[in-house]
């Protein structure tokens, strides 16, 4: 939520009840009554005057002006850093050596001591430090107490520890051609080609340049400098002093920005660095036709009716981007927490400026990273492909926790469920009208007068009594918890947190106060593992009484979120744990605050991984590493088709950039869907990560039982097709656990070689199924228009048409009740296909094997299972199996991927599972008669089953159902034979 909606009765209420400080109040019920006047208007759009462009943020607009300098000054552009070959050795993978920046027209040159890592996975880092900050040797402003040294500790909260470095690295430096070349990698050979003077790096893959940095001189280190006298002609550029928004940042240690130049040549998609709401594959960002005139922004912020076809900044940021061409992947992670600027433009290629390349690479893609402060710090993949640079980046950043499967399942959400008999009512409601669901969620409204860990004593007196009811259908509560506690007397969280000093800091050091829901404020600093300890505390059920087992959390408003900051966040000079500015860490801020929390929850029981569930936490700000710990959504949406249409490739974009788990509030958050429109969000929403429908406080209730017939027909279909594919989702999101392979796989992930798909960002495949989808998101559609990236046969999923064409279209009508979905041929995928109420009550439910037979006559696929809320699967207790479809024979078997250990007890429970239906798909015609047999092996035994066979014709395939073989999902073979009579 936003700030902005305060304008509501209730929020006013609320408001005015609190105990502010006069000052702090007046604003706020300022910004109430005008921002209240702005809403009754209904959904404007963003307010863009509240969130700066390039040119009002001083080091975007001197790093771009740089650009422009560099760009028309051409060859004659000379770059003042100058690698010294003398100094550069090479240990244990790391090279080391001095960059030195010339300044113009003065004596003194700037030491930039450099470091590449060479990685036995053969990626490389490399990383560019400043030495006079290292060595403390400068002078703050205004006599700040904050640290000296360029922020270097975004790695400690992003990164997982444990790489190693390579040892095959080689290097040899060639003096006259002024070039150092380093071999190194893995299974694929790589090299690095860095020019001294001025200094540049070309990195090759057999012999191949697919990556240069600073080819267009647009290095950038701001270096440390005393403020100079002003003068009259004096340009203010915004190095000294930036006021935005009312507040004035002291920039203690003046301008400190860092920016390079990454071109791909080659390459002309580049996609990644989320969150925005745009294409999937980046546009360029410098004007032009159809494109747009600001860089991609990162910095986390709470955009209160944000803008579909955006390079605006959003809640979270992952600086992560993947460049493709026809064949070949690259990618970069640009590891800085600082406010960051990225612009995109496309080069038609000349044939002369990269060494070795295949004329038909048409286009290049150049890139520009600016950030605001920190070190120089950079990984780069050179892949050669999607798997292989997920596979890395998550190596590094970590890979997506394997989530319980509740949270896989659907949510139900609104701003808010008033009372615990709301709450009662909407569960009976949900088993009335047969719609399955898992969890119910709570916004801040539970809490008394916001105050976190505590209840409204009149709306929900007896908060157990309510989540034990959930729990008699396994079903779950998720309660929200915000960064900011109250402050006010008599609340042992808010005087804990300020006693103990576990709270951020204004640039004097003192307590800072902002203005958020609970009226005045203070933010933990989880920066500060006191504060993390501390944090953890409070969620024992003896503390966060109300809460037991089944009770998850969602942490809102963590950019942080502060109404009366400058771009609704905290000011810049704000001061953290070890005296970090908020400038050095504010993207990182989300992660800490929701990895506290996910500890917190894990712990809550007990220290023993043995005794603990698997938390669920729903954040809304995030940075590269923040899959390890929680699932994200896209924040406040709009119930409108423009961001229904936005959401999927925003959420394919969270997938490359490592962070899968992710959804859109399905409904749209402000304003009220049409039933149109809902019911196409519940078809999208079922295809989304993760799935939950959310609503605004002045929202109409719109719990799907509402919706009237047709639509809570057609809704409750959906959310039943989600939970009979969720052995499917579970496999994918155990394969994204550990090879980082995003689970809504975009065409170019998938056919790399057809560039006819680069840019689709409307359709996807679902993990492994082979499960093409495209859900509706167009008012009125009658059709969509499906685009096969390959020759392979494809199945209607509903009625088996079949569908062929090599990078062409075919039309699905799409009435209302239709999910255009197809299954490419060759997959093989698990269903639970009984009803249930929720995901829990399905555990030992049997299974249904969905076998779609390829042109080549074979199929083959996963499934993988485990109790779904424990860590007993990192001890071996779950399943893991491959079916295997062979037309040569027509046999269909089970094997082990994993073996099953003796003492595994998830096994021993899934004992009795059985498999109840095979549905085979595009089975060769003849190859069945009309009344087939099949035999079934399994234990040493044989025997016979029923199948009934339905002929394909009018363009249907032939589909053979295996009814109930009596066999158990470990059966080894059964065998299809033929027989006519
Ligand atoms: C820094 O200190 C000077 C002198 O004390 C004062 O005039 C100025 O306002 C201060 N600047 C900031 C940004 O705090
Ligand atoms: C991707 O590249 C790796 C080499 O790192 C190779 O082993 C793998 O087979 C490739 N995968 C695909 C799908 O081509
Ligand atoms: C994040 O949480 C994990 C899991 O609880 C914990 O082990 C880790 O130390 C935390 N990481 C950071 C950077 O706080």
């Amino acid at each position: 939520m936003n700030f902005l909606e305060g304008a509501s009765p209730v929020r006013r209420a609320k408001a005015t009840a609190s105990t502010a400080a006069p000052s702090v109040l007046k604003l706020c019920c300022y910004s109430l009554v005008v921002f209240g006047a702005i809403f009754l208007q209904v959904t404007e759009t963003v307010k863009h005057e509240n969130f700066k462009i390039c040119s009002q943020s001083g080091f975007c607009k001197r790093n771009r002006a740089l650009a422009d300098d560099a760009t028309a000054a051409g060859s004659a552009w000379v770059s003042p850093y100058e690698l010294e070959p003398a100094s550069i050795t090479m240990r244990n993978g790391k090279l080391k050596g001095t960059i030195w920046k010339t300044i113009d027209g003065q004596e003194e040159r700037v030491e930039l001591p450099l470091v590449f890592s060479f990685y036995e996975q053969g990626f490389v880092r490399l990383q560019i430090d400043e030495a006079k900050r290292l060595k403390g040797e400068i002078e703050l402003r205004n006599g700040s107490k904050v640290r000296k040294e360029r922020y270097h500790e975004a790695e400690k909260w992003a990164l997982v520890p444990g790489l190693k470095l390579s040892t095959h690295a080689k290097h040899t430096t060639l003096e006259e051609a002024g070039v150092t070349r380093v071999h190194y990698g893995g299974i694929t050979a790589f090299e690095a080609i860095i020019r001294h003077n001025p200094f540049e790096v070309r990195f090759l893959r057999d012999g191949e340049v697919h990556m240069v940095l600073n080819e267009r001189n647009f290095l950038n280190m701001e270096h440390w400098r005393a403020k100079p006298e002003a003068k009259e002609d004096d340009v203010d550029n915004g190095e000294w002093d930036e006021s935005f928004g009312g507040a004035t940042d002291s920039k203690p240690r003046g301008p400190e920005s860092v920016a390079l130049d990454i071109t791909f040549p080659g390459y002309a998609y580049v996609y990644g660095i989320p969150e925005h709401a745009t294409s999937l594959a980046l546009k360029e960002t410098r004007g032009g036709e159809g494109n747009y005139n600001e860089p991609y922004r990162m910095y986390n912020a709470d955009v209160f009716e944000y803008e579909t076809d955006s390079p605006m900044t959003l809640y979270g940021s992952i600086p992560f981007m993947q460049a493709q061409r026809k064949g070949s992947t690259v990618g970069v992670l640009w590891l800085n927490a600082a406010e960051t600027w990225v612009d995109v433009i496309k080069q038609k290629n000349n044939p002369l400026t990269f060494s070795t390349h295949d004329n038909s690479y048409k286009e290049s893609t150049q890139t520009h990273w600016i950030s605001e402060s920190g070190i120089l710090d950079l990984f780069v993949f050179l892949g050669p492909n999607a798997s292989a640079l997920y596979r890395d980046y998550g190596a590094i950043t970590g890979y997506t926790t394997l989530p319980p499967m509740f949270s896989i399942a659907y949510h139900q959400c609104r701003w808010n469920y008033v009372s615990q008999d709301d709450v009662k009512t909407v569960d009976k409601k949900f088993d009335q009208f047969d719609i399955p669901y898992d969890v119910i969620w709570l916004d801040i409204e539970y809490t008394d007068e916001k105050k976190y860990f505590t209840w409204d004593p009149l709306t929900f007196s007896k908060p157990l009594d309510m989540v034990k009811g959930l729990d008699k259908r396994q079903r779950k509560l998720v309660a929200i918890i915000d960064p900011h506690i109250k402050k006010t007397d008599g609340y042992p969280v808010s005087s804990e947190l300020t006693s103990r000093e576990l709270a951020v800091k204004d640039k004097s050091s003192k307590i800072y106060d902002g203005w958020c829901w609970p009226g005045s404020s203070n933010w933990v600093d989880c920066f500060n593992p006191s504060t993390v300890s501390w944090w953890k505390e409070q969620f024992k059920f003896n503390k966060f009484v109300g809460s037991q087992r089944n009770v998850h959390i969602w942490n809102d408003m963590n950019e942080p979120s502060v109404f009366n900051g400058p771009e609704t966040t905290m000011p810049k000079d704000n001061i953290f744990y070890d005296n970090w500015e908020h400038r050095d860490i504010h993207n990182l801020y989300g992660l800490t605050f929701h990895n506290a929390t996910y500890s917190a929850v894990k712990e809550r029981e007990s220290q023993n991984e043995d005794k603990q569930l698997r938390p669920f936490v729903l954040t809304r700000s995030f940075f590269a590493g923040s899959q390890r710990t929680a699932a994200m959504w896209t924040g406040d949406n709009e119930a409108k088709w423009s961001h229904l249409q936005a959401a999927f490739p925003m959420l394919m974009a969270q997938g490359i950039a490592g962070m899968p788990f992710a959804g859109a509030d399905v409904g749209g958050f402000f304003g009220n869907p049409s039933k149109e429109l809902l019911t196409r969000w519940y078809q999208a929403g079922a295809f989304y990560p993760f799935f939950r429908a959310h609503a605004h406080i002045d929202a109409k209730r719109r719990e799907p039982y509402l919706a009237g017939e047709p639509y809570v027909s057609i809704i409750r279909e959906a959310v039943r097709l989600r939970y009979s594919l969720l052995p499917a989702w579970y496999s994918a999101f155990h394969r994204a656990s550990w090879d980082g392979m995003p689970i809504l796989r975009p065409m170019f992930v998938m056919f790399p070689d057809n560039e006819a798909g680069f840019s689709i960002d409307d359709q996807f495949f679902m993990g492994d199924t082979g499960l093409l989808v495209k859900p509706v998101v167009y008012e009125g559609a009658e059709s969509v228009s499906i685009f096969l990236p390959d020759r392979q046969v494809y199945y209607d999923y509903k009625d088996f048409t079949i569908y062929k064409g090599e990078s062409s279209n075919v039309e699905i009508k799409t009435p209302l009740e239709r999910i255009p979905m197809l299954m490419r041929g060759g997959h093989v995928f698990v269903r639970r296909d009984r009803p249930r109420r929720s995901s829990g009550l399905m555990k030992y439910d049997p299974f249904t094997v969905v076998v779609s037979v390829g042109d080549e006559g074979v199929a083959d696929g996963v499934l993988y299972l485990d109790d779904g809320e424990t860590y007993a699967y990192k001890k071996g207790e779950f399943i893991h199996r491959s079916f295997i479809y062979n037309s040569a024979g027509n046999t269909l078997e089970s094997r082990d991927l994993a073996p099953e250990t003796a003492n595994n007890r998830f096994v021993k429970n899934m004992k009795g599972v059985r498999i109840e239906k095979v549905i085979l798909v595009g089975v060769k015609s003849g190859a069945v008669g009309k009344k087939g047999k099949v035999t079934v092996k399994s234990d040493g035994k044989t025997w016979d089953a029923k199948v009934t066979v339905e002929e394909g014709k009018d363009g249907k395939a032939t589909v053979v159902v295996v009814r109930d073989p009596k066999v158990r999902y470990k059966f080894l073979a059964l065998v299809i034979t033929t027989s006519h009579n």
